[in-house]
């Protein structure tokens, strides 16, 4: 069987080689000439002008030109290229002060070419490779005109009830944090003002994903410790890599709404970490403060909104969006919101505007993008070289998998086998479905010609019709090997689409049932948008594969992966639960005063499921060994000043090459609050040849080991503590050091 890992072509290298990734532009320091220039603008404008630049239109009707010539709004949705340069012509050349109006839309996963989703993506462990397909969706995106994306959503989801995980990355913030830096480099590029960059998002601000039950939208009702070391430091590796921009959430953030919360917008955002940015509202977000209970109408709404921090009214245009344009002139001219306030929202806004190049560079230049958008054919090597990272493989009994090219026969059953619209996942609005490669046609790509296909789809996601089974179960007893590709079809995940049971929908997994009694070997490959309860298969199907949806090249890796033209590598960023009951579950949680022991009674468990997950985070099986051996640590005492080098050794002890990813944890023994039994502090992406050893290393700096104290002070403070690394977040080698004062 040959390996084939994806190498890229020298011009991929040397397309990407013009990026700087590592230098960004921050805003952290003004550039003094923009900040002139700003300055003479705001003077120059009336109070409307100024209100119309923090309303984002997101519709073209008729009276879209004359609201631009008026200065009415300075935002816009997609409205697709020549559009785009038509309405900007206005608002250019007709409009008195010429300011330019940018174009911001959701760019979640790709543009036109689409990556895996985000929680896939995050599976990879391969931040370089999550900012090449994000440059490239940034390129495809400006090409057609837009200036600004509604992504990365950075928030930490620790419940897969809640359908929006699949846009994140997952439970840990150690890897959310890098995964948001990787996003905004990709999408912002060296420069904001290159003509391929676009302005990132980091949303939703903040905390979203504790929404309670795991039901969208709800409350969210955590500890400041929880926010402050849990969901708050992705959004601060975002403001710290330069996000231009952040959106502010719909949650209820412990009684305070996320869009109208001072707090959070104003003291932690802006004074805290300097961010000098644009926060933009969700949709509708600051008009439903109202709902909320904290604003005693629309305008008031405004007020709420306007002065915790939220810079820009996102659905500025729609009947229950349109908040800052109707109310805010009247706030101002009553003295209710201090016109100062709303200059220092409009100074964010042109600042963005300048940062983007928008003044000098309003229209697109479509000749760069001919030189510079690198062909499909190398967008698609990223894609699938993405893909092909994405997949975890979570069982593999006797070496079920890989399947060898020149197999007699396969059977190929589901519903998501032959489909190419749900494997775009549930945010492309840009994707193009028939562009995307099927897993039936991945297969077909891959195979030797003598080899049969039997493909029956044998039932749909959610209705209870069985009437393909016995077609289905025919093709696979004329087959050597089945492959059932089952799950969630794409709108089962996303937003507003929270499962209370996330096992596989409709009868699918009785389709799975009835195949395995065939005794023929059973290989579940699944795509859904969030963990999924699946014991039965972990414990009666021989191989798994989590595929989430991957996009346009989902059927040629999944092919990559079937036939061991790669070796999976993957591993998982948010853990799979046993039962809908142990959700909130993961990895990185407290001890109890009672931790669980199955030889006392009164401890913390349940009477009818173990507390353990099915999978835990950091899990992702190889069609290779790696075993971890030779663990020490350089010093077994360091003071604050010092660091200390941890150091395994790696080991491909099986006969396929592959890539490992090494997972370094730490524990605090003790602490004034309770410390979280483990967590994640590095990791590396290791490829090894078989019988291929390596030393990996890990620098521990005491700085990595700071938490919130018991007056919710950032501290190190002197102890013991573990220092793990494995293969996961239950599997590994530990040790201890001294960390004194
Ligand atoms: C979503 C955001 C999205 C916005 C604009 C909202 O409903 O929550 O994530 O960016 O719509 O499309």
């Amino acid at each position: 069987m040959r390996l084939k890992i994806f190498s890229f072509t020298l011009l991929i290298i040397c397309f990407f080689s013009f990026q700087n990734f590592a230098q960004q532009k921050s805003y952290l320091n003004e550039d003094p000439v923009i900040e002139k220039k700003v300055d003479e603008l705001l003077s120059k404008m009336t109070l409307e002008e100024k209100i119309g630049q923090l309303v984002r239109k997101t519709e073209v009707n008729s009276e879209t030109g004359v609201m631009i010539k008026e200065g009415k709004f300075g935002m816009m949705g997609n409205p697709g290229r020549q559009v785009r340069d038509s309405l900007q012509k206005i608002a250019v050349e007709q409009s008195r002060l010429h300011i330019p109006l940018a174009f911001a839309a959701d760019v979640i996963h790709g543009y036109h070419t689409i990556f895996p989703v985000p929680l896939a993506q995050s599976c990879s462990w391969d931040p370089a490779l999550v900012t090449k397909a994000a440059r490239i969706a940034a390129l495809e995106a400006s090409s057609d005109g837009l200036n600004w994306t509604f992504a990365p959503m950075v928030d930490i989801a620790r419940d897969p009830r809640w359908g929006r995980i699949v846009e994140g990355a997952g439970e840990d913030p150690y890897l959310g944090s890098i995964m948001a830096a990787a996003y905004v480099k990709g999408y912002q590029g060296k420069s904001l003002s290159d003509e391929g960059s676009i302005s990132a998002t980091a949303k939703h601000y903040v905390a979203y994903g504790a929404a309670q039950a795991g039901r969208d939208y709800n409350t969210v009702d955590i500890s400041i410790r929880t926010l402050r070391e849990i969901y708050l430091p992705p959004f601060h590796a975002a403001v710290n890599t330069g996000a231009g921009s952040i959106m502010s959430a719909f949650n209820d953030l412990n009684g305070v709404p996320a869009s109208g919360n001072y707090f959070t917008l104003t003291k932690i955002l802006r004074d805290e970490w300097k961010f000098k940015g644009v926060v933009i509202s969700d949709y509708n977000s600051i008009g439903e403060l109202v709902n909320h209970g904290v604003a005693k109408d629309k305008s008031d709404a405004a007020r709420v909104g306007i002065t915790a921090g939220v810079d820009v009214d996102l659905a500025g245009d729609t009947i229950t969006g349109d908040i800052y344009a109707p109310y805010l002139e009247s706030l101002v001219k009553n003295h209710i919101v201090p016109e100062k306030l709303i200059d220092r929202s409009v100074r964010r806004v042109l600042r963005l505007k300048y940062e983007l190049g928008l003044f000098d560079h309003p229209y697109v230049d479509a000749d760069f993008f001919r030189k510079n958008l690198p062909s499909q054919e190398d967008r698609n090597k990223i894609a699938r070289q993405l893909a092909d990272e994405s997949i975890v493989l979570l069982k593999n009994e006797k070496n079920v998998l890989p399947l060898k090219k020149d197999i007699q026969s396969i059977a190929l059953i589901g519903p998501l086998a032959d489909d190419q619209d749900d494997l775009i996942g549930p945010w492309a609005p840009d994707g193009i479905p028939k562009n995307v490669v099927t897993v039936l046609e991945g297969i077909k790509n891959k195979i030797s010609p003598k080899t049969k296909i039997n493909y029956v789809k044998g039932c749909d996601f959610q209705d209870s019709s069985r009437a393909e089974f016995g077609e289905a179960i025919n093709a696979v007893k004329e087959s050597d090997v089945v492959v059932l590709v089952v799950g969630e079809s794409r709108d089962m995940s996303g937003e507003a689409s929270s499962r209370a049971f996330i096992d596989i929908p409709g009868v699918q997994e009785d389709l799975i049932k009835e195949i395995y009694k065939t005794g023929k070997p059973v290989i579940v490959v699944l795509m859904n948008g969030r963990p999924l309860t699946i014991n039965w298969e972990a414990e009666n199907v021989p191989a798994i594969l989590e595929t989430w949806f991957l996009g346009n090249q989902t059927g040629n890796a999944i092919a990559d992966v079937l036939f061991g033209d790669y070796n999976p590598s993957g591993k998982l960023t948010a853990t799979f639960p046993r039962a809908v009951g142990q959700i909130p579950i993961f990895y990185n949680h407290m001890n109890t005063g009672r931790p669980p022991s199955p030889t006392d009674h009164y401890t913390s468990k349940y009477l009818d499921c173990p507390v353990t997950p099915l999978y835990p985070f950091g899990y992702g099986l190889s069609y290779t060994n790696f075993s971890y051996s030779d663990f020490t640590i350089d010093k077994k005492n360091i003071s604050e000043k010092d660091s200390l080098i941890a150091s395994i050794k790696i080991t491909n002890s099986g006969s396929i090459a592959g890539h490992e990813i090494v997972q370094l944890y730490t524990h605090d023994h003790y602490a004034d609050v309770t410390p979280p039994v483990k967590e994640l502090k590095g990791f590396k992406r290791i490829y090894l040849q078989p019988g291929e050893s390596k030393i990996v290393k890990f620098v521990i700096k005491p700085k990595m080991l700071a938490f919130y104290n018991i007056d919710m002070k950032k501290v190190v403070e002197p102890g013991i503590y573990d220092v793990m690394i494995g293969k996961n977040s239950d599997d590994y080698l530990k040790t201890s050091f001294e960390l004194k004062k």
